[in-house]
């Protein structure tokens, strides 16, 4: 097969940042996707639906003419968001989740929930009106080893969040693990989880090839190969509780080449080319589109798109560099190439 042609994908798990930045990644993920989850964790983070309305109309507006795209929210949970902000966020009719980020855990995290037990209302509100919670799988704890802190989060935090609120629809966010594959396949219903093209791509050994690779540094950081495969199997395999989330994360190429990088890996410009790669190499192009482009919307509980887009077996290379406002980002696998090409216009 050397011509793919799918449903239109969604990617459920994106940030697009703001102003220039904003403007610049944009195209990318609209040339790709018809909708996208956009995180909230902006500088200061959309803790309101007032603010994600701002945020939502400056992304629509951001958009080039001719495009279409829609943007879905998600509430930045603190330990102090009351339940009333939840059933607002609900109510918008353009905010589908809240997203849990523990305290510390990743880029602009500061504003995160530092305590489990400071949600609990937040969390029942959102089982009762329909939102559904993403979730960042690491606990922050320094005494936990980085290549353990999703596999910790798992017993420490997850199973009680699932247990205790059992009509909460749960998305275990960028899965890196053999043990989270394990948790979400023997999950209650209403549990799943996104996974990224770079940990369906590469092990941690990408973060060390010839020298410090400050590019293939994101968080949850790369895991083992053997995690790897299991990613791999669960996303090529007939679960739909498994499901397309880029978490394309761009940062201005000198915050991630210094001394103190930048966690987060920008692969928009690839969003659905690279997963094409993975599901070649499974011998499973069959399921790519279910992957990309219906589990994700069934699980929202919003329409599959009807149109569609084609990919061809075509080798490109992908920039060194692309526009990122008055900066320039590193797209992921820049310079090299990309086995498979999206069909423009
Ligand atoms: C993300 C970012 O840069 O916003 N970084 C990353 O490494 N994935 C934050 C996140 O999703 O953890
Ligand atoms: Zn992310």
């Amino acid at each position: 097969m050397s011509t793919l042609r799918i449903r239109r994908p969604d990617d459920w798990h994106l940030h697009l940042r703001d102003g220039a930045h904003l403007a610049a990644v944009l195209p990318h993920t609209a040339a790709r996707f018809a909708r996208a989850l956009v995180m909230p964790n902006l500088k200061p983070p959309m803790t309101t639906t007032a603010a994600l309305a701002g945020y939502r109309a400056r992304i629509l507006q951001a958009l080039p003419e001719g495009m279409r795209f829609e943007p879905m929210m998600t509430l930045y949970l603190t330990d102090r968001t009351p339940p009333d902000e939840i059933r607002k966020a609900r109510a918008s009719g353009f905010v589908v989740g809240a997203k849990l980020y523990p305290a510390g855990a990743t880029t602009h995290s500061d504003a995160g929930v530092t305590s489990i037990d400071n949600v609990w209302g937040a969390l029942e509100a959102m089982a009762e009106s329909g939102l559904v919670l993403q979730v960042h799988g690491e606990v922050t704890h320094p005494d936990v080893d980085v290549f353990d802190r999703e596999r910790e989060f798992i017993d420490r935090v997850l199973s009680r969040i699932v247990e205790r609120v059992p009509a909460l629809k749960v998305v275990f966010e960028h899965v890196t693990t053999a043990a989270a594959v394990d948790f979400v396949r023997g999950a209650r219903p209403g549990v799943a989880a996104t996974m990224t093209p770079q940990h369906l791509l590469m092990n941690r050994n990408a973060m060390f090839e010839g020298g410090i690779r400050p590019h293939h540094y994101c968080l949850p950081v790369l895991k083992r190969e053997r995690d790897r495969e299991v990613l791999v199997a669960a996303a090529t395999g007939d679960d739909p509780r498994f499901f397309l989330g880029t978490d394309s994360a761009p940062h201005a190429r000198h915050t991630k080449e210094n001394a103190c990088g930048c966690a987060g890996i920008f692969s928009a410009h690839a969003g659905i080319e690279l997963y094409a790669e993975v599901f070649d190499a499974a011998g499973r192009l069959d399921r790519l589109e279910a992957f990309a482009s219906e589990r994700g919307a069934d699980f929202y509980g919003v329409p599959r798109n009807q149109e569609s887009i084609t990919l061809v077996r075509e080798e490109w290379t992908v920039p060194s560099g692309y526009p990122f406002g008055a900066d320039e980002l590193v797209p992921l696998r820049a310079g090299g190439k990309i086995a498979w090409k999206l069909v423009t216009g």
